[in-house]
């Protein structure tokens, strides 16, 4: 499958890690269509790891849905999401075990396939624990991309190498929907900033057909569930959402979505957040020259431009950013009208710079149109 725009959806790991089950599954598709998360482009549903039995079936040599988490099979659960408009997606990995000692589908790319095609998955994360060394990683994702082309349904393949083997260079080739490239996220500021920062030089990499993935969000988890840590104050998730989309990253949501509080469920589904990340050009942002803090810009479709400027540090700084550094000399008279991507509300215009207290872990973020002064 060739993605135009990032994916959106939500994905058990953060959260559950290996406690779901059949009836949770079909709460969060409840919830995810009755939230109003589907309507703002949150389609995929994906059960992550510790959804099968340890071992495959004797006869056929299928990997089985675990019987007590999956009492009615795995069709049926996909029924059901696909019953509320959503997609269904899957997870397995490129060896012989997942990361948490499940079947691998390591020599059993076809078979798996298939019987994910069975399932009508429509989308598979593929994980890279436990693979046999003397294979390529790149080889793997050619073969479970090959498998998934020719299983007869139309299936996203995102691949999940947490940015091993310079995998930038080589995953777009293979067929990937989008790519994992950095390791796992926890529930804290340290931990999304670390996995945002460190792919800033990377998201050049990403552009439609396949997508830099920077793992699932922790957005309103409040620490509760598999990935706790420090956790995070609402101020931070607003600055942990803002960076992915500023990433044109695809957003995953790993919070509990059957028991989303409101001020996440609004930021999760703000518009002018949603239309930065989903622009349909996916260009990738830049860093610009400034002081006082990070600047990143994007430009976006129809002559518009994200920008913000983040304060990762513990005190609170004015950032100061030129618009000579995105080529906005100040001998034409021309400023940016700036509208406040989190609030909607026109902040009026601005003419040679920006500069804007911002408060420590929290950032601003507008989109801008070029004016006449
Ligand atoms: C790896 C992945 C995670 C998750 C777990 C499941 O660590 O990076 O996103 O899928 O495996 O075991």
């Amino acid at each position: 499958m060739f993605p135009k725009k990032p994916p959106m959806g939500f994905n058990t790991w953060n959260t559950f890690g290996e406690n779901i089950n059949d009836e949770m599954i079909r709460q969060t598709a409840d919830a995810m269509a009755d939230t109003g998360l589907l309507k703002a482009g949150y389609e995929y549903l994906v059960i992550d790891d510790c959804w099968s039995e340890r071992k495959r079936d004797a006869v056929t040599g299928k990997i089985i849905p675990d019987k007590n988490k999956f009492p009615n099979g795995m069709k049926a659960v996909s029924d059901y999401v696909h019953s509320k408009g959503l997609k269904f997606g899957m997870y397995s990995c490129a060896g012989v075990l997942t990361c948490a000692g499940y079947p691998g589908s390591f020599d059993h790319e076809f078979l798996d396939a298939e019987t994910f095609a069975e399932y009508g998955a429509d989308f598979l994360k593929y994980d890279y624990c436990f693979r046999p060394h003397d294979v390529n990683g790149t080889i793997l994702y050619r073969r479970i991309s090959m498998a998934l082309q020719n299983c007869g349904r139309d299936i996203l393949l995102s691949a999940c190498n947490w940015g091993a083997d310079n995998v930038h260079d080589w995953i777009r080739s293979t067929g990937s929907g989008m790519y994992r490239s950095t390791g796992d996220i926890n529930d804290s500021f340290t931990s999304f900033r670390d996995i945002f920062l460190s792919q800033v030089n990377n998201f050049k990499y990403s552009a439609p057909g396949c997508f830099n993935d920077i793992d699932m969000l922790t957005v309103g988890m409040h620490n509760k569930g598999n990935v706790a840590s420090a956790g995070c104050t609402d101020t931070e998730y607003r600055l942990e959402f803002a960076l992915w989309c500023m990433a044109g990253a695809p957003l995953m949501l790993g919070c509990d979505v059957r028991s989303i509080d409101d001020t996440t469920l609004k930021l999760v589904t703000n518009p002018y957040l949603l239309r930065i990340d989903q622009d349909e050009e996916c260009r990738p942002l830049f860093q610009v020259k400034g002081e006082g803090g990070n600047i990143y810009v994007r430009i976006l479709s129809g002559g518009e431009l994200a920008i913000m400027l983040v304060n990762f540090s513990e005190h609170k700084w004015p950032v100061f950013f030129p618009f000579e550094h995105i080529g906005l000399p100040t001998s034409v008279k021309k400023g940016l009208a700036l509208t406040n991507a989190f609030t909607g509300e026109n902040e009026g215009v601005e003419k040679e710079y920006i500069r804007k207290p911002v408060e420590p872990h929290d950032c601003a973020i507008y989109i801008a149109k070029v004016v006449d002064l």
